[in-house]
């Protein structure tokens, strides 16, 4: 693995081995035996706020051996009309590594291209790989394997998050369900791309009740991703029908998962009750963050940089 530029771009094996390797990484969290990134500086690129994904990068970095550098596009010329390609051959030659978080996939695309050293999309408009790492991974750690599985994603069902989760459902043996209204659905070209080149059992619906009936995982995000605020208001008259309540919760297997990438807006996804119901869950989920991007960094390290 060179890069990890999007879900759609891995094989089942890749992300089974990411799995294995993320489960290694939390079980020897402290006392690695390795330490890849020695010599190392990985630049953070980002054009988007975060918390998890900044933090957990900036600690994995460091705890496989490596250096970091954050740069926000604001305070760089990329904010101010620096192309990507000509940052990304400035970086190429002083970084070992890039994680990107930005609008455009093919910003992080152009980035990888031009700069010579492995790059990690952490969040575009149209995926956010890493996250869906840490849910698989948590997944498979509370539910044993994936195999039958049904996971039901409520709300924006077009935005990054789901649109990964779709890319993962064609690498991996489970259902998912997609519960939105036609507006925040994925698009008809892009199921039928996913479809074409794979047997993903991916099944979109606007009826949230039967789409959460039997599930093992409930999933949600944001319905206002980044960029998207001046949407604001429609989003949450459109979505208000798409939040994760007890009532809904009661409809999945007893003892299913609700899960959350976080931020939680509390009252409009998700309910108060139900987030803090299942905190335990949500809050490994975004740990588990670390763990899986420690499992990417180190394989990326291995087909790294050679200054
Ligand atoms: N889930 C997630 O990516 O969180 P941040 O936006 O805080 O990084
Ligand atoms: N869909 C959300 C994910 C946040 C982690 C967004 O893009 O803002």
């Amino acid at each position: 693995m060179q890069h990890l530029l999007s879900i759609e771009s891995l094989s089942s094996a890749d992300l089974r081995e990411i799995l294995t390797l993320a489960g290694e990484m939390k079980a020897t969290r402290g006392r690695h035996a390795e330490h890849p990134l020695r010599h190392q500086c990985w630049a953070l690129l980002f054009s988007k706020s975060s918390t998890r994904t900044r933090v957990s990068f900036e600690v994995g970095i460091r705890e496989l051996g490596g250096d970091v550098l954050f740069l926000s596009a604001n305070d760089i010329q990329l904010g101010r009309g620096e192309p990507i390609q000509d940052t990304a051959r400035v970086l190429g030659r002083m970084c070992h590594g890039a994680v990107i978080r930005t609008f455009a996939q093919s910003e992080v695309d152009d980035f990888a291209r031009h700069s010579g050293i492995p790059t990690i999309n952490a969040l575009t408009d149209e995926e956010h790989p890493c996250q869906i790492l840490a849910d698989l991974f948590t997944i498979q750690e509370r539910l044993g394997s994936f195999a039958g599985k049904v996971v039901t994603f409520i709300g924006d069902g077009a935005c990054n998050v789901p649109l990964s989760w779709i890319w993962a459902a064609a690498k991996l043996d489970f259902t998912l369900r997609i519960a939105a209204p036609e507006q925040f659905q994925p698009a008809p070209a892009f199921l039928h791309k996913v479809r074409a080149s794979s047997n993903a059992r991916v099944e979109v619906t606007n009826d949230v009740e039967k789409a959460a009936t039997g599930a093992d995982v409930l999933y949600t995000d944001v319905w206002v991703s980044m960029g998207k605020e001046d949407e604001a208001a429609y989003r949450l008259a459109q979505l208000g029908r798409y939040q994760i309540d007890s009532a809904l919760v009661a409809k999945a297997k007893p003892g299913a998962l609700v899960m959350h990438c976080l931020p939680a807006y509390r009252g409009k996804e998700i309910t108060e009750e139900v987030l803090e119901a299942h905190a335990a869950t949500i809050f490994e989920q975004a740990e588990n963050r670390l763990h899986a991007q420690k499992a990417v960094l180190s394989l990326v390290a291995r087909r790294g940089s050679s200054h």
